[in-house]
Protein backbone atom coordinates (compact mmCIF):
# COMPACT_ATOMS: atom_id res chain seq x y z
CA UNK A 1 0.00 0.00 0.00
CA UNK A 2 1.63 3.29 -0.70
CA UNK A 3 1.87 5.70 2.38
CA UNK A 4 -0.49 8.16 0.25
CA UNK A 5 -3.33 6.28 0.11
CA UNK A 6 -3.92 5.26 4.08
CA UNK A 7 -6.44 7.22 4.06
CA UNK A 8 -8.30 4.53 1.38
CA UNK A 9 -8.34 2.22 4.24
CA UNK A 10 -9.22 4.20 6.76
CA UNK A 11 -12.04 2.11 8.46
CA UNK A 12 -15.60 3.76 7.53
CA UNK A 13 -17.84 3.90 10.38
CA UNK A 14 -20.39 1.42 9.37
CA UNK A 15 -17.39 -1.18 9.21
CA UNK A 16 -16.51 0.11 12.54
CA UNK A 17 -19.53 -0.34 14.32
CA UNK A 18 -20.05 -3.75 13.01
CA UNK A 19 -16.41 -4.82 14.36
CA UNK A 20 -16.63 -3.27 18.15
CA UNK A 21 -20.23 -5.12 18.15
CA UNK A 22 -19.01 -8.45 17.11
CA UNK A 23 -16.85 -8.09 20.49
CA UNK A 24 -18.13 -10.46 23.00
CA UNK A 25 -19.05 -9.52 26.61
CA UNK A 26 -16.20 -8.25 28.24
CA UNK A 27 -15.40 -6.68 31.61
CA UNK A 28 -14.59 -3.14 31.16
CA UNK A 29 -11.17 -2.63 29.41
CA UNK A 30 -9.28 -0.43 31.70
CA UNK A 31 -6.89 0.60 28.10
CA UNK A 32 -8.15 0.24 24.40
CA UNK A 33 -5.47 0.59 21.97
CA UNK A 34 -5.41 1.57 18.41
CA UNK A 35 -1.76 1.41 17.19
CA UNK A 36 -1.59 2.58 13.77
CA UNK A 37 -5.29 5.00 14.71
CA UNK A 38 -5.33 6.83 11.11
CA UNK A 39 -8.72 7.95 11.00
CA UNK A 40 -9.59 6.97 14.95
CA UNK A 41 -12.77 5.48 14.04
CA UNK A 42 -12.52 2.08 15.65
CA UNK A 43 -11.27 3.97 18.73
CA UNK A 44 -14.25 6.20 19.07
CA UNK A 45 -16.81 3.60 18.41
CA UNK A 46 -14.94 1.33 20.89
CA UNK A 47 -15.34 4.84 23.32
CA UNK A 48 -18.97 4.24 22.69
CA UNK A 49 -18.98 0.68 24.16
CA UNK A 50 -16.81 1.19 26.91
CA UNK A 51 -16.66 5.20 27.93
CA UNK A 52 -14.41 4.56 31.10
CA UNK A 53 -12.00 3.24 29.11
CA UNK A 54 -8.68 4.96 28.44
CA UNK A 55 -7.80 5.47 24.75
CA UNK A 56 -4.28 4.94 23.90
CA UNK A 57 -3.86 6.06 19.98
CA UNK A 58 -0.60 6.02 18.24
CA UNK A 59 0.26 6.50 14.33
CA UNK A 60 3.31 7.58 12.67
CA UNK A 61 0.97 10.54 11.17
CA UNK A 62 0.97 13.39 12.89
CA UNK A 63 -2.22 14.92 11.69
CA UNK A 64 -4.12 11.74 12.48
CA UNK A 65 -2.64 12.12 16.32
CA UNK A 66 -3.20 15.60 16.45
CA UNK A 67 -7.15 15.31 15.21
CA UNK A 68 -7.47 12.65 17.66
CA UNK A 69 -6.65 14.33 20.62
CA UNK A 70 -8.61 17.20 19.52
CA UNK A 71 -11.67 14.89 20.03
CA UNK A 72 -10.81 12.79 23.10
CA UNK A 73 -8.86 15.07 25.15
CA UNK A 74 -8.02 12.59 27.73
CA UNK A 75 -6.69 9.84 25.37
CA UNK A 76 -3.08 8.86 25.43
CA UNK A 77 -1.27 9.90 22.14
CA UNK A 78 2.16 9.10 20.65
CA UNK A 79 3.53 10.01 17.54
CA UNK A 80 5.38 6.82 17.23
CA UNK A 81 6.80 4.30 14.32
CA UNK A 82 4.90 1.04 16.06
CA UNK A 83 7.52 -0.80 14.26
CA UNK A 84 10.40 0.84 15.88
CA UNK A 85 11.17 -2.37 18.10
CA UNK A 86 13.63 -0.82 20.02
CA UNK A 87 12.01 2.54 20.49
CA UNK A 88 8.15 0.54 21.54
CA UNK A 89 10.05 -1.92 23.75
CA UNK A 90 11.53 1.14 26.19
CA UNK A 91 8.15 2.96 25.86
CA UNK A 92 6.07 -0.58 27.12
CA UNK A 93 8.51 -0.96 30.02
CA UNK A 94 7.33 2.58 30.94
CA UNK A 95 4.09 2.56 30.18
CA UNK A 96 3.09 -1.15 31.81
CA UNK A 97 4.79 1.03 35.48
CA UNK A 98 1.34 3.21 35.21
CA UNK A 99 -1.06 1.38 32.78
CA UNK A 100 0.13 -2.49 32.26
CA UNK A 101 -0.35 -3.68 29.16
CA UNK A 102 -3.60 -3.15 26.97
CA UNK A 103 -6.90 -4.87 27.26
CA UNK A 104 -8.03 -4.61 24.08
CA UNK A 105 -6.53 -3.76 21.02
CA UNK A 106 -8.35 -2.76 17.52
CA UNK A 107 -6.98 -2.10 14.70
CA UNK A 108 -6.99 -2.45 10.52
CA UNK A 109 -3.05 -2.26 9.94
CA UNK A 110 -1.27 -0.89 7.22
CA UNK A 111 -0.23 -3.94 4.64
CA UNK A 112 2.16 -3.90 1.77
CA UNK A 113 5.92 -4.09 1.17
CA UNK A 114 8.01 -3.56 4.01
CA UNK A 115 11.65 -4.15 3.85
CA UNK A 116 12.88 -7.38 6.56
CA UNK A 117 15.21 -6.05 9.57
CA UNK A 118 18.51 -7.29 9.36
CA UNK A 119 19.03 -7.46 13.05
CA UNK A 120 17.22 -9.22 15.92
CA UNK A 121 15.44 -6.97 18.56
CA UNK A 122 16.66 -7.42 22.27
CA UNK A 123 12.83 -8.01 22.79
CA UNK A 124 12.33 -10.84 20.38
CA UNK A 125 15.65 -12.74 21.70
CA UNK A 126 14.01 -13.14 25.20
CA UNK A 127 10.60 -14.09 23.60
CA UNK A 128 11.26 -17.72 21.62
CA UNK A 129 7.68 -17.33 19.82
CA UNK A 130 7.51 -14.06 19.11
CA UNK A 131 11.11 -14.59 17.62
CA UNK A 132 9.99 -17.60 15.43
CA UNK A 133 6.77 -15.01 13.99
CA UNK A 134 9.45 -12.49 13.65
CA UNK A 135 11.57 -14.77 11.37
CA UNK A 136 8.03 -15.85 9.36
CA UNK A 137 7.47 -11.70 9.05
CA UNK A 138 11.29 -11.67 7.68
CA UNK A 139 10.30 -14.03 5.35
CA UNK A 140 6.92 -12.74 3.89
CA UNK A 141 8.60 -9.02 3.82
CA UNK A 142 4.59 -7.61 4.45
CA UNK A 143 4.17 -4.48 6.53
CA UNK A 144 1.16 -6.27 8.24
CA UNK A 145 3.06 -9.45 9.73
CA UNK A 146 5.43 -7.00 11.30
CA UNK A 147 2.86 -4.75 12.54
CA UNK A 148 0.38 -7.97 14.18
CA UNK A 149 3.40 -8.47 16.44
CA UNK A 150 3.88 -4.69 17.57
CA UNK A 151 0.08 -5.47 18.48
CA UNK A 152 0.98 -8.78 20.47
CA UNK A 153 3.76 -6.92 22.26
CA UNK A 154 1.11 -4.27 23.63
CA UNK A 155 -1.39 -6.75 24.62
CA UNK A 156 -2.10 -8.69 27.78
CA UNK A 157 -2.08 -12.13 27.64
CA UNK A 158 -6.31 -12.69 27.78
CA UNK A 159 -6.67 -9.39 26.04
CA UNK A 160 -8.73 -8.86 23.06
CA UNK A 161 -7.07 -8.34 19.70
CA UNK A 162 -10.52 -6.95 17.23
CA UNK A 163 -8.93 -6.16 13.69
CA UNK A 164 -9.33 -6.22 9.84
CA UNK A 165 -7.35 -8.47 8.02
CA UNK A 166 -6.77 -8.64 4.30
CA UNK A 167 -7.59 -11.98 2.91
CA UNK A 168 -4.51 -13.15 1.84
CA UNK A 169 -3.27 -13.55 5.78
CA UNK A 170 -6.33 -16.57 5.57
CA UNK A 171 -5.87 -17.89 1.82
CA UNK A 172 -2.31 -17.71 0.42
CA UNK A 173 0.01 -20.34 0.43
CA UNK A 174 2.58 -17.48 1.44
CA UNK A 175 1.35 -16.84 4.45
CA UNK A 176 1.00 -20.57 5.84
CA UNK A 177 3.67 -20.73 8.66
CA UNK A 178 2.96 -17.21 9.60
CA UNK A 179 -0.37 -17.63 9.85
CA UNK A 180 -0.10 -21.01 11.79
CA UNK A 181 1.95 -19.57 14.66
CA UNK A 182 -0.72 -16.87 14.60
CA UNK A 183 -3.81 -18.53 15.18
CA UNK A 184 -2.56 -21.77 16.53
CA UNK A 185 -0.41 -20.44 19.42
CA UNK A 186 -1.00 -16.75 19.93
CA UNK A 187 -4.72 -16.60 19.59
CA UNK A 188 -8.17 -18.31 20.59
CA UNK A 189 -10.18 -17.00 17.88
CA UNK A 190 -12.89 -15.69 18.69
CA UNK A 191 -15.06 -14.85 15.69
CA UNK A 192 -13.83 -14.72 11.91
CA UNK A 193 -15.77 -13.03 9.15
CA UNK A 194 -16.41 -13.90 5.23
CA UNK A 195 -14.24 -11.99 3.18
CA UNK A 196 -15.83 -8.63 2.48
CA UNK A 197 -14.84 -5.34 0.56
CA UNK A 198 -14.59 -3.10 3.34
CA UNK A 199 -12.80 0.14 1.85
CA UNK A 200 -14.86 1.88 -1.26
CA UNK A 201 -12.17 2.55 -3.07
CA UNK A 202 -10.44 -0.10 -3.61
CA UNK A 203 -10.69 -3.86 -4.76
CA UNK A 204 -9.17 -5.34 -1.56
CA UNK A 205 -10.94 -8.05 0.22
CA UNK A 206 -10.82 -7.98 3.63
CA UNK A 207 -11.83 -10.01 6.90
CA UNK A 208 -13.02 -9.10 10.81
CA UNK A 209 -10.81 -11.33 12.84
CA UNK A 210 -11.34 -11.27 17.06
CA UNK A 211 -8.81 -13.08 18.68
CA UNK A 212 -8.27 -13.69 22.85
CA UNK A 213 -4.39 -13.99 23.19
CA UNK A 214 -3.36 -16.93 24.66
CA UNK A 215 0.28 -17.04 25.73
CA UNK A 216 2.76 -13.96 24.32
CA UNK A 217 5.73 -15.70 25.66
CA UNK A 218 6.89 -18.94 26.31
CA UNK A 219 10.50 -20.65 27.80
CA UNK A 220 12.66 -22.02 25.13
CA UNK A 221 12.11 -25.76 25.40
CA UNK A 222 8.30 -25.89 24.66
CA UNK A 223 9.25 -23.37 21.88
CA UNK A 224 11.66 -25.84 20.04
CA UNK A 225 8.89 -28.39 19.82
CA UNK A 226 6.58 -26.19 18.68
CA UNK A 227 9.05 -25.07 16.19
CA UNK A 228 9.29 -28.60 15.24
CA UNK A 229 5.58 -29.25 14.68
CA UNK A 230 5.07 -25.88 12.57
CA UNK A 231 7.87 -26.78 10.09
CA UNK A 232 7.17 -30.74 10.34
CA UNK A 233 3.47 -29.71 9.00
CA UNK A 234 4.62 -26.91 6.51
CA UNK A 235 7.02 -29.79 4.78
CA UNK A 236 3.72 -31.93 4.36
CA UNK A 237 2.94 -28.97 1.72
CA UNK A 238 1.95 -29.61 -1.90
CA UNK A 239 4.43 -31.69 -4.37
CA UNK A 240 5.29 -30.13 -7.93
CA UNK A 241 6.47 -32.08 -10.51
CA UNK A 242 9.50 -33.78 -10.07
CA UNK A 243 11.93 -31.29 -11.24
CA UNK A 244 9.57 -28.39 -12.05
CA UNK A 245 9.92 -25.22 -9.84
CA UNK A 246 7.35 -22.58 -9.22
CA UNK A 247 8.83 -19.44 -8.61
CA UNK A 248 7.29 -16.03 -7.29
CA UNK A 249 8.16 -13.14 -7.90
CA UNK A 250 8.78 -9.67 -5.78
CA UNK A 251 6.13 -7.54 -4.60
CA UNK A 252 5.59 -4.56 -6.82
CA UNK A 253 6.08 -1.37 -4.67
CA UNK A 254 9.65 -1.47 -4.47
CA UNK A 255 9.17 -1.22 -8.69
CA UNK A 256 9.84 2.49 -10.47
CA UNK A 257 8.38 3.25 -14.03
CA UNK A 258 11.11 6.52 -13.61
CA UNK A 259 14.27 4.64 -12.08
CA UNK A 260 16.46 3.77 -14.81
CA UNK A 261 19.63 3.96 -12.86
CA UNK A 262 22.51 1.54 -13.40
CA UNK A 263 22.15 -0.94 -10.10
CA UNK A 264 18.47 -1.56 -11.83
CA UNK A 265 17.26 -4.26 -14.09
CA UNK A 266 14.39 -4.23 -16.03
CA UNK A 267 11.27 -5.90 -14.76
CA UNK A 268 8.38 -7.97 -16.21
CA UNK A 269 4.80 -7.21 -15.11
CA UNK A 270 1.34 -8.20 -16.53
CA UNK A 271 1.70 -5.52 -19.31
CA UNK A 272 4.75 -7.68 -20.89
CA UNK A 273 3.17 -11.24 -20.51
CA UNK A 274 0.62 -9.42 -22.83
CA UNK A 275 3.07 -8.21 -25.36
CA UNK A 276 4.79 -11.21 -25.14
CA UNK A 277 1.55 -12.72 -26.28
CA UNK A 278 0.87 -10.40 -28.78
CA UNK A 279 -2.02 -8.86 -27.55
CA UNK A 280 -0.26 -5.35 -27.21
CA UNK A 281 1.96 -3.49 -28.89
CA UNK A 282 4.12 -2.17 -26.62
CA UNK A 283 4.70 -1.68 -22.27
CA UNK A 284 5.45 0.29 -19.85
CA UNK A 285 9.34 -0.27 -18.71
CA UNK A 286 9.95 -0.74 -14.90
CA UNK A 287 13.06 -1.57 -12.88
CA UNK A 288 13.95 -3.02 -9.50
CA UNK A 289 16.64 -2.12 -7.23
CA UNK A 290 19.10 -5.21 -7.16
CA UNK A 291 19.11 -5.13 -3.30
CA UNK A 292 15.73 -6.54 -3.90
CA UNK A 293 16.38 -9.11 -6.72
CA UNK A 294 15.93 -12.67 -5.65
CA UNK A 295 18.24 -14.34 -8.27
CA UNK A 296 15.75 -17.36 -8.74
CA UNK A 297 13.47 -15.01 -10.30
CA UNK A 298 15.49 -13.98 -12.90
CA UNK A 299 14.57 -15.34 -16.51
CA UNK A 300 15.61 -18.38 -18.16
CA UNK A 301 15.87 -19.61 -21.71
CA UNK A 302 13.54 -22.41 -21.14
CA UNK A 303 11.12 -20.80 -18.81
CA UNK A 304 7.49 -20.39 -18.94
CA UNK A 305 5.75 -17.30 -16.91
CA UNK A 306 2.46 -17.41 -15.86
CA UNK A 307 -0.05 -14.28 -14.92
CA UNK A 308 -0.92 -14.66 -11.32
CA UNK A 309 -3.46 -12.23 -10.67
CA UNK A 310 -6.17 -9.91 -12.07
CA UNK A 311 -7.92 -10.21 -15.22
CA UNK A 312 -5.28 -12.23 -17.63
CA UNK A 313 -4.47 -14.21 -14.34
CA UNK A 314 -3.98 -18.05 -15.34
CA UNK A 315 -2.41 -17.18 -19.51
CA UNK A 316 1.02 -18.52 -20.00
CA UNK A 317 3.73 -17.70 -22.32
CA UNK A 318 7.18 -19.12 -22.99
CA UNK A 319 10.26 -16.58 -22.48
CA UNK A 320 12.17 -15.56 -25.73
CA UNK A 321 15.27 -14.08 -26.05
CA UNK A 322 14.47 -10.46 -25.68
CA UNK A 323 13.60 -10.92 -21.65
CA UNK A 324 16.09 -13.07 -20.76
CA UNK A 325 17.75 -12.01 -17.78
CA UNK A 326 14.42 -9.48 -16.36
CA UNK A 327 13.16 -9.90 -12.92
CA UNK A 328 9.78 -11.31 -12.47
CA UNK A 329 6.83 -8.85 -10.34
CA UNK A 330 4.34 -10.31 -7.45
CA UNK A 331 1.62 -10.90 -10.47
CA UNK A 332 3.83 -13.50 -12.38
CA UNK A 333 4.97 -17.28 -11.87
CA UNK A 334 7.84 -18.52 -13.12
CA UNK A 335 7.89 -22.37 -14.14
CA UNK A 336 11.36 -23.84 -14.79
CA UNK A 337 12.29 -27.08 -15.20
CA UNK A 338 9.59 -28.63 -18.38
CA UNK A 339 11.64 -31.18 -19.84
CA UNK A 340 8.36 -31.24 -22.65
CA UNK A 341 8.56 -29.06 -26.17
CA UNK A 342 7.49 -25.98 -24.34
CA UNK A 343 5.74 -24.75 -27.27
CA UNK A 344 3.07 -27.66 -26.91
CA UNK A 345 3.17 -27.40 -23.12
CA UNK A 346 1.86 -23.30 -23.50
CA UNK A 347 -0.78 -24.80 -25.87
CA UNK A 348 -2.00 -27.31 -24.02
CA UNK A 349 -2.21 -24.55 -20.86
CA UNK A 350 -3.43 -21.53 -22.85
CA UNK A 351 -6.11 -23.77 -24.65
CA UNK A 352 -7.63 -25.45 -21.58
CA UNK A 353 -8.29 -22.36 -19.07
CA UNK A 354 -7.39 -24.38 -16.36
CA UNK A 355 -7.02 -21.53 -14.39
CA UNK A 356 -8.87 -19.13 -16.01
CA UNK A 357 -11.80 -19.13 -13.68
CA UNK A 358 -9.97 -17.65 -10.72
CA UNK A 359 -8.97 -14.93 -12.46
CA UNK A 360 -11.90 -12.42 -11.94
CA UNK A 361 -11.16 -9.39 -9.95
CA UNK A 362 -8.87 -9.95 -6.87
CA UNK A 363 -8.55 -13.63 -7.24
CA UNK A 364 -5.41 -15.21 -7.45
CA UNK A 365 -3.73 -18.38 -8.59
CA UNK A 366 -1.47 -20.68 -5.58
CA UNK A 367 1.76 -22.07 -6.29
CA UNK A 368 -0.74 -25.44 -5.22
CA UNK A 369 -3.04 -25.06 -8.16
CA UNK A 370 -0.52 -24.17 -10.44
CA UNK A 371 1.42 -27.18 -9.64
CA UNK A 372 -1.26 -29.42 -10.28
CA UNK A 373 -1.99 -27.83 -13.60
CA UNK A 374 1.86 -28.57 -14.12
CA UNK A 375 1.63 -32.41 -13.68
CA UNK A 376 -1.58 -32.89 -15.68
CA UNK A 377 0.14 -31.04 -18.65
CA UNK A 378 3.54 -33.30 -18.41
CA UNK A 379 1.92 -36.61 -17.59
CA UNK A 380 -0.50 -36.18 -20.58
CA UNK A 381 1.63 -34.91 -22.83
CA UNK A 382 3.99 -38.31 -22.21
CA UNK A 383 1.01 -40.42 -22.09
CA UNK A 384 -0.01 -39.21 -25.68
CA UNK A 385 3.52 -39.72 -26.97
CA UNK A 386 3.55 -43.14 -25.78
CA UNK A 387 0.55 -43.82 -27.21
CA UNK A 388 0.86 -42.90 -30.60
C1 LIG B 1 -5.05 1.46 6.91
S1 LIG B 1 -4.85 2.90 7.92
C2 LIG B 1 -5.92 2.45 9.20
C3 LIG B 1 -6.15 3.51 10.20
C4 LIG B 1 -7.19 3.24 11.27
N1 LIG B 1 -6.87 2.05 12.09
C5 LIG B 1 -8.56 3.10 10.66
O1 LIG B 1 -9.05 1.99 10.62
O2 LIG B 1 -9.11 4.09 10.22
C6 LIG B 1 -3.23 2.63 8.52
C7 LIG B 1 -2.66 3.70 9.46
O3 LIG B 1 -1.41 3.21 9.92
C8 LIG B 1 -0.51 4.29 10.06
N2 LIG B 1 0.83 3.72 10.04
C9 LIG B 1 1.48 3.15 8.99
N3 LIG B 1 2.69 2.71 9.36
C10 LIG B 1 2.82 2.98 10.66
C11 LIG B 1 3.85 2.76 11.62
N4 LIG B 1 4.99 2.17 11.27
N5 LIG B 1 3.64 3.18 12.88
C12 LIG B 1 2.48 3.79 13.23
N6 LIG B 1 1.47 4.03 12.38
C13 LIG B 1 1.64 3.63 11.11
C14 LIG B 1 -0.85 5.22 8.92
O4 LIG B 1 -0.43 6.54 9.18
C15 LIG B 1 -2.38 5.05 8.84
O5 LIG B 1 -2.99 6.05 9.60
Amino acid sequence: MDSNNWSNFYTPLPVAKKMINLIPEIPDPVIIADICVGSGNLLKIAHERWPNSILLAIDLDIKAIDNFKLQFKESIVMNYDTLDFKKMSIFLENFKKTYDYCDLIVGNPPFGFYKNFAQNFQIFEQNHLLHILFDEANNLKRIEAFMFISNILFLKPNGIFASIIPENFFSSERWKTYRKIFIKYFFETLYLSKKDRFFSRSDVKSRIYIGRLKIKNIDNIHSKSIYKNIFLESKKNFKSYPNVEIIRGTFVSPLSKLNTEKNSIPIFHSDCMKFLRKKTKGFTKRFIFKEFINSKAILQKGDVVVTRVGRSCGESAAINKYFKGWHISDCIYIIRGIDIPLKEFVQIFNQNNYLKKRGLTIQYITKKDLSKVVRKIITTFNYRKNKF
